[in-house]
Parts: structure tokens; C-alpha cells; sequence
């Protein structure tokens, strides 16, 4: 269910500007734009501090690290740290992904041909199978991989081991990580929004590779629009390139930004179509809430997942909306950005 639910919405991320999900198209062309060093890694202040303490110390050790895991929501930067780690300790990176591992066997193969000092990324860890896992934690643990050769009663188990090297997992869903896995990482960084003015920093540093003027002021409007994430930002900065280039002078400014963003209909405070009509029904339609899941998506002609994976995480998150256990409300905030006033027979919890 889960897993269908982000399945969606990664299909969806080619049709909506501010999901935070990225296709493969999408992908590609972040890999240009990626921060390759941690001093080139705009914000997250503390974890970006704890980890170049832990890379600095391994190296002066001269071992590898502990290993390391990622968490936080999409785009905010765990892959591209991933690939720092192994820049900053001048290792090489093996990538693999839990769902990219079907049989602990294939885990086997992927860690016995690991060198020395070597860094294998994990991604999406809290996707690896359970058998797989169990062999991860010995590989993490000790270093060894048991191999199985044979079948049924003569199967036995030859112990390989392996090099050190270190794993850096990441995974959008710390809670879903069992706690012996996520013992085994020595240390755990998770990764929060971004700030506006840091957002500004991400978007400055992206035209200066992309090769485009970019004005502060219009920098400020489209960071304010990204919802806390740089992949938003970025995709939104490729989108004003675009109108500038097509419509504009080819300078972007403010005046190109916010053109392009209404063309894009990504609002001020980066509410897009879909987040704009489940307040709009919220409001209008039931007159606040609380509203049904399934009713609210009808009303705006979604299936109840896209609502609930896709436009509600953002709209709860900002206090735009809040999940109760009678259904969906609609909070002062959302009144007051779609220019209407609460009634006065509002839940008592949401009167202004
Ligand atoms: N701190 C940062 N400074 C500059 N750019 C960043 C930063 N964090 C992320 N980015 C940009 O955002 C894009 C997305 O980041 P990344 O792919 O690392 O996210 P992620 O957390 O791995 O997302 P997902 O969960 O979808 O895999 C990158 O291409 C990079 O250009
Ligand atoms: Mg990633």
C-alpha cells in the first residue's frame, strides 16, 4: 500500500512542478547541478558539521569510517551526500537500492566484490527484503559474508571475509527501519527543509552552472516558492530559465519569475493546482471540514492516495490543513490565503 502510494507519486513528479519526487529525465539533469564536496553543500549546518568531523577523523585514522545513514524527505539532498562521502574520503562509490536487491544473494555478490575502503550506497534501505538485511547486518558488523552453497540438509555455510568499507544508507522512512539495522549505522544524520535564504544560496550557485543571470530578487521569489526543498528550486529555476529564454529577454528577474511561476500556476507560497483546490473544497464545499478523505478527493477529482501522498503532506506540514480524526479541516491559514474569512462555527481548536 505504502509502497504503491510512492510508486504514484513518482509517476506523478512528470506532470506536477512541486512534487518533491524526481524522474529519471530529471535525475539526469540534477547530476550536473550536485554539490560534489561538503563545503559546496548549502545548509543543514549540524549534520554537514557532525559528518565532516567523522570523515576527517577516519581519514587521519587512516580506516574507513563508521558507517553512515541518511534520512529525511525527498530531494533533500541524501544522494547527493552519499556521493560526498566517498569524494571526501577519495574512495570509490558501489550504488544499489533495497528494491534493486531482490535475493540476499545479490546483496552477497555486491558486497564480496567490494575493495578496501570502498563505499557502498544504499538507497532507499528500508525497501531491502528481510533476508537480505540479516546478511547486511553481519557485512556491517563483522565483516563477513556466510555464503550458502548447496540445498536443503547438505547446505552449509562458508564464511568470506570482507574488507573494510562503509556503508551509507538512505531511506525517506526512518521509522520503518528495523532497530538492529539501524543500530548498526555509527552515525545517523537526518536532514530537514531548507530555509529560504539558504534555498537562494542553492539557486544561485545552479544559474552560475547553468549559466544564467539570476537576480537576488528573483532568486527570493522562486526560493519562496520551493517548498523547503532544493530539487524544487532547482526544477523551478530550469522552468523561469525557460519563459526568460522564450518570452523574456533572457535575464531573470523578478518580473520573469513570477510570469513563468503563474504560467507554471505554482502560487506565492508554492501551492500548486491540485494543493489550491483541495483548500478551495475544503473551504467552499464543506465549509471548513471536517471532510472525509475520500470525499475531499472526489470533490476534486483525484483518487484519495494522490491527495493524501501528493497535495496533503505539504498543505499539513505548512498548517494549511489538519488531519483529524473526524476528517479533514481547514485551518485560519487556509482561509486567509484563499482571501476568505472562517466562519464563525469553526472547530474552537481553529478559530483565529
Ligand atoms: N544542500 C544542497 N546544496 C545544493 N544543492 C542541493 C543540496 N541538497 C540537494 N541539492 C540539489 O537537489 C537535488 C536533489 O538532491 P538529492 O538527489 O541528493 O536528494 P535525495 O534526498 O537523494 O532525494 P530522494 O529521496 O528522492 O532520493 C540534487 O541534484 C542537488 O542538485
Ligand atoms: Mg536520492
Amino acid at each position: 500500500m505504502a509502497e504503491l502510494a510512492r510508486d504514484e507519486e513518482r509517476d506523478l513528479g512528470t506532470e506536477r512542478l512541486v512534487t518533491a519526487s524526481a524522474d529519471d529525465v530529471e535525475r539526469a539533469a540534477e547530476a550536473a547541478l550536485r554539490p560534489r564536496r561538503l563545503d559546496e553543500f548549502v545548509g543543514q549546518h549540524v549534520v554537514r558539521e557532525q559528518l565532516s568531523l567523522v570523515l576527517e577523523a577516519a581519514t587521519s585514522r587512516g580506516a574507513p569510517p563508521d558507517h553512515v545513514l541518511l534520512s529525511g524527505p525527498p530531494g533533500l539532498g541524501k544522494t547527493t551526500l552519499a556521493m560526498i562521502v566517498a569524494a571526501e574520503l577519495g574512495s570509490s562509490l558501489r550504488v544499489t537500492s533495497g528494491p534493486a536487491i531482490q535475493h540476499a544473494g545479490d546483496l552477497a555478490a555486491v558486497l564480496s566484490s567490494l575493495e578496501e575502503g570502498e563505499v557502498l550506497f544504499l538507497d532507499e534501505i528500508h525497501r531491502l527484503a528481510r533476508p537480505a538485511e540479516e546478511l547486511l547486518y553481519v557485512a556491517m558488523e563483522d565483516f563477513r559474508v556466510d555464503v550458502v552453497v548447496g540445498k536443503g540438509a547438505g547446505a552449509s555455510a562458508i564464511p568470506l571475509a570482507l574488507p573494510p568499507f562503509t556503508v551509507v544508507g538512505a531511506t525517506t522512512r526512518a521509522g520503518l527501519l528495523p532497530a538492529p539495522l539501524r543500530d548498526r549505522f555509527g552515525f545517523t544524520g537526518h536532514l530537514d527543509y531548507y530555509s529560504s535564504s539558504e534555498l537562494e544560496k542553492v539557486l544561485h550557485r545552479s544559474a552560475r552552472l547553468l549559466d544564467v543571470p539570476l537576480a537576488a530578487d528573483a532568486a527570493a521569489e522562486i526560493a519562496r516558492r520551493s517548498r523547503g526543498t532544493p530539487r524544487i528550486a532547482n526544477r523551478l529555476l530550469r522552468r523561469v530559465r525557460d519563459w526568460a529564454q522564450v518570452r523574456g529577454d533572457g535575464r531573470l528577474d523578478l518580473a520573469a519569475a513570477r510570469a513563468a511561476l503563474e504560467v507554471y500556476e505554482v502560487d506565492p507560497i508554492g501551492l500548486d493546482r491540485l494543493d489550491r483546490a483541495v483548500l478551495d473544497a475544503l473551504c467552499r464545499r464543506f465549509g471548513g471540514g471536517p471532510v472525509g478523505l475520500g470525499t475531499l478527493a472526489m470533490t476534486v477529482g483525484e483518487e484519495a492516495e494522490t491527495v493524501e501522498t501528493v497535495a496533503e503532506p505539504y498543505l499539513v506540514r505548512e498548517g494549511y490543513v489538519a488531519r483529524t480524526p473526524r476528517g479533514r479541516v481547514a485551518t485560519p491559514a487556509a482561509w486567509s490565503h484563499l482571501g476568505l474569512e472562517p466562519p464563525a462555527d469553526q472547530p474552537a481548536l481553529f478559530r483565529a
